[in-house]
């Protein structure tokens, strides 16, 4: 491929990525300076347009309700691995900011007083554990749509300037420091040298290494990869949610919002087998409770036929309530599944969905570097980031409540930083790298296609890294995905055009998600333990003297090299997770 031109821009900051919380941090930044916002999609596309159920806060709308309670249930779902100062923040500010949004016109379900209408969700309770609790405000199941439709149209009154289909391909960090982005842009293949004093990373998740997901094409976790290459550790990878109720073989979600509205999981014997694992919580444990109970319930031989799933059962609501609340889902299993979820049963089985590791934050979305220390103009917020509110095991609703409450606090913190930063210098050679990247995938070599090392990724992830996890298993996946790994270097891309060249996105996508996998199995096989999402048969206690801890990965050459911290415990000492 001819080098193509580089073009450049200055801004005071750039966000890359236009979901949630990069479109919440542009806008708080762009109250006071000049934001650009790069995106691999058009924006309205971004993957928080696909959460369902609602957005977590405490309003007390329909019952009483206190933050505490909503942090004290964040904490024991995580498996007392989060940071507890900040669940405390995003707990108190889940409130005000959801106000914030229905101020800007989100436009979400009302009671019969005109209040945000709340409904349960998996693991939120009144009175620390009592019962559930409506705390999830929602629009109907379509609240992260809507959420990115309001936060988009309001960064555009503000005068964010969006770069649409532009793909990140590096991140310049120099002494310390962040002086920018390259990205490609791709209707004309030209690189582009974003010029800031400050760059959020809002890329998001990267489940897309697992053959069943709920996560779009696009979660490939570019900007976590990208940033892991050039030093900055990674936090807490061994720690991947499945959510219980994908569309059987597809993954698509079927909200837990369904569940939250009556919804019951039955096994091949109609039993409402949840009974037997969280007596208190029933099917709205949260989430690795209850992906584990149906594997459970697989493995003894009560899936659905003797096969690997099990039901969901809504026939039972109340007339209406599933075309008036769940109305996407509906449209789902109609549309994917050919049956009407109002009057049969879906097949469902869990689907990889939700990092709850990613590129280590502090409350302020500033990136941390390896000794702890902020990267100085370097942010990152939502799926991509780990500021730990999510500990080992994420909660439903809390994905939203993070890239509102952390997307908005990024964003202040940088309208504060910009004012008394100087423009740091570029790196020489600033584009240097990403065009080696460029040329090396289009040498012609007559080296592999990607598709068949995706598949095969997916199907070693699915296998060995998924709900259930021991030794021989991830040692096998750790050696699979190394040759994964060398074969990807000798991969070829057939296409050399320079316009929307889709196959060279996937190549470079391939190679981010191949890191991560890397990444996410090392720290796996390391934590001889059993915590949350992570669920080691081999160790299955929890072992809180030996590993309540956040590991922290780098590159040492060929191998993941793994350092730990410690986890910042504030109002609850860790106790036995019984629902
Ligand atoms: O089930 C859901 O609606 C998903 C929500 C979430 O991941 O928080």
């Amino acid at each position: 491929m001819t080098p193509p031109p580089v073009l450049r821009h200055q801004f005071d900051a750039v966000i890359v990525g236009a979901g949630g919380a990069g479109l919440m941090a542009a806008l708080e930044a762009s109250k006071r300076c000049r934001v650009a916002v790069v995106s691999k999609l058009y924006p309205t596309r971004s993957h928080t347009g696909t959460a369902q159920g609602g957005i977590g806060a405490a309003l007390g709308n329909l019952e009483p309700d206190r933050w505490e309670w909503h942090m004290f249930d964040t904490v024991k779902g995580g498996d007392y691995l989060c940071d507890q100062d900040a669940v405390e923040v995003m707990c108190q500010e889940a409130i005000e900011v959801v106000y914030e949004l229905e101020h800007m016109g989100l436009p979400f379900n009302r009671t019969a007083e005109g209040t945000i209408d709340q409904r349960r969700f998996g693991g939120h309770t009144t009175e620390f554990g009592k019962a559930p609790i409506r705390r999830a405000c929602y629009a109907a199941d379509r609240t992260g749509h809507m959420i990115l439709q309001t936060l988009y149209q309001q960064c555009i009154k503000q005068g964010v300037v969006f770069f649409d289909e532009f793909r990140l391909l590096d991140v310049l960090i120099h002494e310390g420091r962040c002086s920018g982005i390259v990205a490609w842009c791709l209707a004309t293949g030209e690189l582009h040298l974003f010029h800031a004093k400050a760059v959020l990373l809002a890329t998001g998740g990267f489940g897309r290494m697992y053959k069943v997901t709920s996560n779009a094409h696009t979660l490939t976790g570019d900007g976590c990869a990208i940033v892991f290459r050039r030093g900055v550790p990674l936090e807490d990878m061994e720690f991947f949610q499945f959510h219980p109720t994908g569309i059987y073989k597809l993954g698509i979600l079927i909200t837990e919002g369904a569940r939250g509205e009556g919804g019951i999981l039955r096994n091949d014997r109609g039993e409402r087998f949840m009974e037997r694992y969280a007596p208190t919580l029933l099917d709205l444990a949260p989430r690795d409770m209850v992906s584990r109970a149906i594997y459970r319930e697989i493995r003894a031989g009560r899936g659905i036929q003797g096969r690997d799933y099990v039901h969901l059962d809504l026939t039972h609501l109340e007339a209406g309530l599933v075309e008036r609340k769940l109305p996407d889902i509906a449209d789902f299993v109609r549309t994917y599944l050919g049956l009407d979820p109002v009057r049969e049963l879906i097949p469902v089985q869990p689907t990889a969905h939700y990092a709850m590791g990613g590129i280590p934050t502090d409350a302020q979305a500033q990136v941390l570097d390896a000794h702890q220390a902020p990267v100085r103009g370097l942010y990152a917020a939502g799926e991509c980031a780990c500021v730990s509110v999510h500990g080992a095991n994420r909660l439903g609703t809390n994905s939203l409540v993070d890239i509102v409450v952390f997307g908005r606090r990024g964003g202040r913190h940088i309208a504060q930083y910009i004012p008394q930063a100087d423009l740091p210098p570029l790196p020489p050679e600033a584009t240097r790298r990403a065009q080696e990247e460029l040329d090396r995938l289009t040498t012609p070599r007559g080296g592999e296609a990607i598709a068949r090392l995706r598949d095969e990724l997916q199907e070693i992830m699915m296998r060995h890294v998924s709900v259930y996890r021991e030794e021989a298993g991830l040692k096998e996946a750790l050696a699979g995905i190394a040759t994964l790994r060398s074969r990807y270097r000798a991969v070829e891309v057939q296409d050399r055009s320079r316009r929307f060249n889709t196959e060279l996105e996937e190549a470079l996508e391939l190679g981010y998600l191949l890191d991560l996998a890397w990444v996410t199995t090392a720290a796996a096989l390391a934590r001889t333990e059993s915590r949350g999402a992570h669920s080691r048969e081999d160790h299955p206690a929890r072992d809180d003297a030996g590993w309540l801890r956040h590991s922290l990965a780098v590159a040492t050459g060929e191998t993941v090299g793994l350092t730990y911290k410690p986890v910042t415990i504030t109002r609850f000492q860790p106790q036995e997770r019984k629902y």
